[in-house]
């Protein structure tokens, strides 16, 4: 990354600029914005379509959000002030969203009445109705259950053998995603197990899904060798990340997050290390804010950096403690100091408009963290709170006094363990933020304004962003003159709004 003047001069003067302070400078370009390629890294083997993550938050991350925000092209990351086995259970509902392959379909034995399949379904809350039937003694397939079995079935006390179809068509294990298509097409069947040499099943193919993905525009999807949408989720240090990885990582997560606020820490750095000796998965660390931090972090083996310490717009800790660093210095110092080792950074908070995305990037982010950015859409959690003619939704610091006061994982992120009101010391404010619409149409409003500055900047990637990137510092004159003035707004702009 080439060195950006105003920010290694300030550095000289322990001066550190925010994205107010800094504007980009516009270069030579060639490009249409369409021509842009916005595709990273979140950590060293997850790619992103687009470099945007959402926060570990609870008003901001569950399965629903980070669904859309894979299909957008980004990753979501599942907030922690979840007991693990329901953070798991967000993990799988993303994995298996697409159901590209359902690697271990939900098999029945042929001696099994179709009323006890029945209540197993319902039980269960499965929403299909075809069923692989085995034989109990060597598991090998012996033939299907369809919808029509059971709907045509007018005696439930038969079993599964007396009423399933025997003639299956089947796959190799081998057999890819688009061979299945071709073949159910062909076929005109609306199922394809895979099977092994002994007849064993080990997958299976359903053409609802499969024609989802293929008619969705899964080309503009973040998914995983499988055809399964990425997710991450948020693990916390020591017990709690043990605990956490074993089962999220049985549901295929994608990647992880050590979710701290002060990262360059005894027991973050040793977490990170027994987990890399452990597993085989990518593990992202933060938050920082200091070069240094950054090396020992990649010394310690992690995959990816998450650089913040104060700036985003629900946090006190600054105000609070005292200690900190303005974001964009942030980034760039942390960028610089590990710049050879192939280590992406993710630029975590303080994000109000789209150009500060393209700020960050042009810092020497690869990808940024959203949280209020995204807080507000309709695939966030929580319900909408009608207030003075418009709808909010809850949007709270995870060392808010109420996340605090409800969850250990809120806690630990702030290196507290009371549970007591008076003993906490938040940091983090709670509050409601507009509704926004669907995520898809803001993601679009975000990676739009990141391509104009690309365009801007002359940029044809994120790498080069981040090599071209060079800023002016500004005045107060220069932020004046930056936003719209000596006019009433009269019509919103979908993209601007006033600062509230
Ligand atoms: P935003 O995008 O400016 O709203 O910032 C979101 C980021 O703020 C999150 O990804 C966290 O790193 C950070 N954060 C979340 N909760 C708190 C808190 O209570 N205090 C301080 N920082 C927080």
């Amino acid at each position: 990354m080439k060195s950006k003047l105003v920010l290694d001069e300030a550095a000289m003067d322990r001066l550190a600029y925010t994205f107010d302070d800094l504007l980009l400078r516009p270069g030579y370009a060639e490009l249409l914005l369409n021509q842009v390629n916005i595709e990273t890294f979140f950590s060293r083997n997850i790619p992103l379509k687009i470099p945007i993550v959402s926060a570990a938050m609870d008003t901001v991350t569950e399965y629903e959000l980070a669904i859309e925000l894979a299909k957008a092209g980004g990753i979501g990351v599942i907030h922690r002030n979840l007991d693990p086995e329901t953070q798991a259970l967000h993990v799988a509902r993303v994995k298996h969203h697409l159901n590209g392959l359902i690697e271990k379909p939900i098999c029945v034995y042929k001696n099994q009445t179709i009323e006890q399949i029945k209540n197993m379904r319902e039980q269960k809350g499965y929403g299909f109705h075809s069923f692989p039937v085995i034989n109990p003694v060597n598991r090998s397939l012996v033939g299907i259950l369809t919808g029509n079995d059971f709907e045509f079935c007018s005696n439930i006390s038969q079993t599964a053998e007396e009423v399933m179809s025997t003639k299956v068509l089947t796959g190799s294990t081998e057999c890819t995603f688009a061979e299945a298509y071709q073949k159910m097409r062909e076929e005109k069947i609306k199922v394809l197990p895979l099977i092994d040499n002994e007849g064993k099943i080990h997958g299976m193919y359903v053409l609802s899904d499969v024609k989802r993905i293929i008619e969705g525009n899964i080309g503009a999807y973040n998914v995983d060798s499988k055809n399964r949408l990425r997710v991450a989720a948020a693990i916390g240090v020591r017990e709690d990340a043990f605990e956490r990885l074993e089962i999220l990582v049985a549901e295929n997560v994608d990647v992880v997050v050590i979710d701290t606020a002060h990262a360059d820490s005894r027991s973050v750095i040793e977490t990170l290390k027994d987990l890399k000796k452990n597993y085989d998965l990518d593990i992202v660390v933060g938050n920082i804010s200091m070069p240094e931090s950054a090396k020992r972090l990649a010394d310690a083996g992690a995959d990816g950096i998450k650089v913040g310490q104060g700036p985003g717009s629900i946090c006190t800790t600054r105000v609070v403690s005292g200690a900190g660093r303005p974001q964009i210095s942030a980034i760039y110092d942390c960028a610089k100091a590990i710049e050879l080792l192939n280590i992406p950074i993710c630029a975590d908070g303080g994000i109000r408009y789209s150009g500060d995305i393209t700020k960050a990037i042009a810092a020497g982010a690869h990808s940024v963290m959203l949280g209020s950015l995204l807080a507000g859409t309709e695939e966030s959690p929580g319900e909408t709170v009608p207030l003075q003619g418009k709808k909010w939704k809850d949007y709270r610091g995870m060392g808010s006094l109420g996340a605090m006061l409800e969850s250990k994982g809120s806690r630990s992120r702030y290196l507290q363990d009371s549970t007591e009101k008076k003993k906490l010391v938040p940091e983090g404010v709670e509050g409601l933020v507009l509704c926004k619409g669907k995520l898809a149409d803001k993601v679009l409003e975000y990676t739009g304004g990141l391509r104009s500055g690309m365009g801007y900047v002359g940029a044809a990637s994120i790498e080069e962003l981040r090599e071209k990137g060079d800023f002016d510092r500004i005045t107060d004159a220069g932020k004046l003159e930056s936003k719209p003035h000596g006019i009433l707004i009269t019509k919103e702009a979908p993209n601007y709004r006033e600062e509230d």
